[in-house]
C-alpha cells in the first residue's frame, strides 16, 4: 500500500528508521530535519506540506531532554505541544493523517503491570506535561490522528545524534575504568527504533487511528538493561545497581512505565523482537567497534 509520506524530525533515531522503512515499502517520501523545517514555525510547516500532497505525515521531532526541560519548560512545550498543533492544523488543511509519537512518561509509574492505552495519564514533570499537551492538540484538531506512545527508544541512528541513547551512554561510560551506577528501581520497556518504525507504519497501513502503545515488550529495570547491553557488546565493565534515592535527577520520572503491546498485537501486528534480538541487530547495524577498551572478565 505505497503512497506519499512526509516525515518531520527526520534526523532523529526514529526519523531515520521511518524514512528507511517507508522507502523500502515503495512510498514516495519527503523528509525534513530540524535545519530544514523547524516544526515550531507554523508557516514553515504549512509551506512544507503545501509543496507535497502527503497521504500521511509522521512527526518524529521532539524535545527529549527530560531534565533540562525542568529549567526551560517553555522550550519543551513549544516543540512537544504547540508545534504538534501546527502539524495538526496543516494536516487538516491537506486532509492528511498525522502520526505522532508520545511517551511512557505520560503515566505516573504507580502501576505494577504494563500500562494499557486507557490508563489515565498523570505526568510528573515539564517534559511529560508537554508530551500530554501534544497528544491533546493532535486529538483536538484531527478525528483520525494516530498517536503511538513508546519508551526508552534506542536505534543505530543514535550513534550520530547529539542526544544519543542509553546504549551509547553505556558504551561511553564503559570506556573509563570508573564504576557505572544504574538505577534498578525504575522499570521501562526499552524499544528498538527500527521495530518501532515498522510497527507504526503497519498500524497506518491497517488504517488504525487513536492511541496505541508500542514498547519493547519486555518490562526491565535500567540496571538489567545495562547488563544485557554489556553482554551483547562483550564488555565487562564494573556495573553497580543504584536507586532513585541515591541517584537524584532534576526531573521526576515514573518508577514503572513499561507499556503493554496487547492492543497493537490485537490489531494484527507482529510482537516486538526480544531485547536480546534487538540488541544483536543494534550492534550489527551500528557497526564500529563496540569494544572500546577490552577488559578482563569479572571472575
Ligand atoms: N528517546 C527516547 O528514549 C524516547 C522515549 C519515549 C518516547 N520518545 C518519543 O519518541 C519519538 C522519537 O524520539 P527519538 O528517540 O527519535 O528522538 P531523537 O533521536 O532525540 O530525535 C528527535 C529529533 O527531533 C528533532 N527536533 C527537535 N526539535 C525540533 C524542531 N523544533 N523542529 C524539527 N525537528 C526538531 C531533533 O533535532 P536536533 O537533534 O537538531 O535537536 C532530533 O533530530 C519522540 O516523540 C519522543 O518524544 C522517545
Amino acid at each position: 500500500m505505497a503512497g506519499r509520506a512526509a516525515v518531520f524530525g527526520a534526523a532523529g533515531q526514529l526519523g531515520v528508521e521511518l524514512v528507511r522503512d517507508l522507502k523500502a515499502r515503495g512510498y514516495e517520501v519527503v523528509a525534513w530535519h530540524r535545519g530544514q523545517v523547524d516544526i515550531t514555525d507554523r508557516a514553515a510547516v504549512e509551506s512544507a506540506l503545501a509543496s507535497f500532497d502527503a497521504d500521511v505525515v509522521f512527526n518524529a521531532a521532539a524535545y527529549n531532554q527530560v531534565d533540562v526541560a525542568e529549567k526551560e519548560p517553555q522550550a519543551a512545550f513549544l516543540v512537544n505541544a504547540l508545534a504538534v498543533r501546527n502539524l495538526a492544523l496543516a494536516c487538516r488543511q491537506i486532509d492528511s493523517q498525522l502520526v505522532h509519537f508520545s511517551t511512557d512518561y505520560v503515566f505516573d509509574g504507580t502501576a505494577q503491570h504494563p500500562y494499557v492505552e486507557e490508563h489515565p495519564t498523570h505526568p510528573l514533570g515539564a517534559y511529560a506535561v508537554s508530551k500530554v499537551g501534544g497528544e491533546l492538540y493532535a486529538q483536538a484538531y484531527l478525528d483520525r490522528a494516530l498517536i503511538v506512545r513508546t519508551s526508552g527508544v534506542f536505534g543505530p541512528g543514535g550513534v550520530a545524534t547529539a542526544r544519543g541513547n542509553f546504549v551509547e551512554l553505556m558504551l561511553r561510560l564503559a570506556q573509563s575504568s570508573n564504576p557505572i551506577r544504574v538505577v534498578e528501581d525504575h522499570v521501562a520497556s526499552p524499544t528498538f527504533a527500527p521495530a518501532l518504525a515498522a510497527r507504526t507504519i503497519d498500524l497506518f497501513e491497517k488504517q488504525q487511528s487513536g492511541v496505541f502503545h508500542i514498547g519493547g515488550g519486555t518490562p526491565i529495570s535500567w540496571f538489567e538493561f545495562a547488563r544485557l547491553i554489556f553482554d551483547a557488546a562483550g564488555l565487562r565493565p564494573s556495573l553497580h545497581s543504584t536507586n532513585e534515592r541515591e541517584y537524584r535527577t532534576p526531573a521526576r520520572r515514573p518508577r514503572y512505565s513499561a507499556l503493554s503491546n496487547a492492543k497493537m498485537e490485537r490489531a494484527g501486528l507482529q510482537p516486538m523482537p526480544s531485547l536480546k534480538e534487538a540488541l544483536a541487530q543494534y550492534f550489527a547495524r551500528r557497526g564500529g567497534n563496540p569494544h572500546p577498551i577490552p577488559r578482563p572478565p569479572i571472575p
